[in-house]
């Protein structure tokens, strides 16, 4: 008879697996919101994100989600007639489109082929030309799986004195974005990505240079979103603006332990790596991909079907084989899937996706060797 597993691994491009210390950490009695205990946890939680962020600054973790989070980076620093400059490279870029044009700030755009990303030189030409107060780049788009160039843009948006909005909702945790160092004022996350919590908290690292413009401000027409109500409380958690979820805030304490337990540097490089191994394993099978391979993404990659292979066959045979991936999104439905590396993931479970995927392609009569995606892979990993 043939075995199941209950529930497959989880390997799109978030929510991604969640690491059962992360669980247990959760899965407790709910305290108090003020409670002494909580509270210092709550406390810990921020000055770990506050080093994961590299910022001066402040923290913000919250209930919400990474939209939140773009909106409340939107409506802190912009208000009505401001001009933002939107740079994107695909769905999740054009979000800041949506949410500037709700309240009429204006916006001009850049935009690249799907798969590449837009060249410094034209931000900065773009710059140049227009009196922009932010601009806004998605770290990782996570329907074309490119990987913007943050520190160079960040240059360019230090030269040109914009305010920096960074989505590092598919990056913060996996890829380098020091906001000081790198001239980044606002970077906008959440949890069900890089630190592998479930979804519900919106995650936002504010700088100096944004803090500012929000004392500029004065009272903003937005209430939840706003820092200024926000913000007396992640400075002292023992005091109350809106209740917190607070078991979420239990396994973002424990995420956060695990990216610094295992050091920024080295979170970092295994990312690059798995995005490398996955890609080459992938690659040994004859795939190819949406996003240009000097921008790939370490965190997702977004793979092309080969002629014949219908994605909704696909994906419902990797589901077979007991590994959940995406489709495409947007426009590029139908024409790829997505498959996540990021998080508290292991090698075992790139290997195994990879093995899911041979399975899948020869059970739908693609001509492959079995074994040559995860031997290509496994050389990467050796390196
Ligand atoms: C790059 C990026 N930005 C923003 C979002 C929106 O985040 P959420 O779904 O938590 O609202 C996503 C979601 O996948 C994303 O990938």
């Amino acid at each position: 008879m043939k075995m199941r597993r209950r529930d497959p691994l989880v390997m799109i491009p978030g929510p991604t697996p969640v690491d059962p210390s992360i669980l247990k950490a959760m899965d407790v009695v709910t305290y108090g919101h003020t409670y002494g205990p909580f509270v210092e946890i709550y406390r810990e939680t921020l000055a770990g994100l506050k080093e994961i962020f590299g910022t001066k600054g402040e923290v913000l973790a919250v209930g919400g989600s990474g939209t939140l989070a773009m909106e409340a980076a939107v409506v802190n620093i912009l208000s009505r007639g401001d001009r933002l400059l939107v740079v994107s490279h695909g769905v999740f870029g054009n979000r800041f489109i949506d949410i500037a044009a709700r309240y009429g700030i204006e916006v001009d755009v850049l935009t690249a082929e799907p798969g590449e990303v837009v060249a410094p030189a034209v931000i900065a030409e773009k710059l140049a030309s227009g009196n922009y107060r932010a601009l806004t780049v998605t770290h990782v788009d996570t329907s074309t799986g490119v990987c913007a160039p943050i520190r160079e843009i960040g240059q360019l948006a230090r030269e040109h004195d914009v305010l920096f909005i960074v989505d590092g909702v598919c990056a913060t945790g996996a890829i380098e974005e020091p906001m000081d160092e790198w001239g980044i004022d606002i970077v906008v996350t959440t949890c069900q990505k890089a630190f592998g919590i479930p979804p519900g908290l919106t995650i936002l690292g504010i700088g100096p240079k944004a803090l500012d413009r929000r004392q500029e401000m004065g009272v903003i027409s937005n209430y939840y979103c706003d820092w200024d109500l926000w913000l007396p409380i992640m400075r002292d958690p023992t005091k109350y603006f809106s209740t917190p979820p607070v078991n979420l805030i239990l396994g973002l304490h424990q995420g956060v332990k695990m990216v610094l337990a295992e050091g920024l540097p080295q979170r970092f490089a295994r990312h690059w790596l798995y995005g490398k191994a996955m890609r080459a394993g992938l690659a040994a099978l004859g795939l190819e991909f949406l996003a240009d391979q000097d921008c790939a993404a370490p965190t997702l990659s977004t793979v092309l079907y080969p002629q014949g292979i219908s994605d909704d066959k696909f994906r419902a045979t990797m589901l077979r084989n007991h590994i959940l991936v995406a489709g495409g999104v947007g426009s590029l439905a139908g024409k790829l899937f997505r498959v996540g590396h990021m998080g508290n993931i292991a090698e075992s479970e790139l290997l195994v996706t990879l093995a899911a995927v041979e399975l899948t392609l020869k059970e739908l009569k693609y001509p492959l060797t079995l074994g040559a995606g995860i031997a290509a892979a496994e050389a990467v990993l050796r390196g």
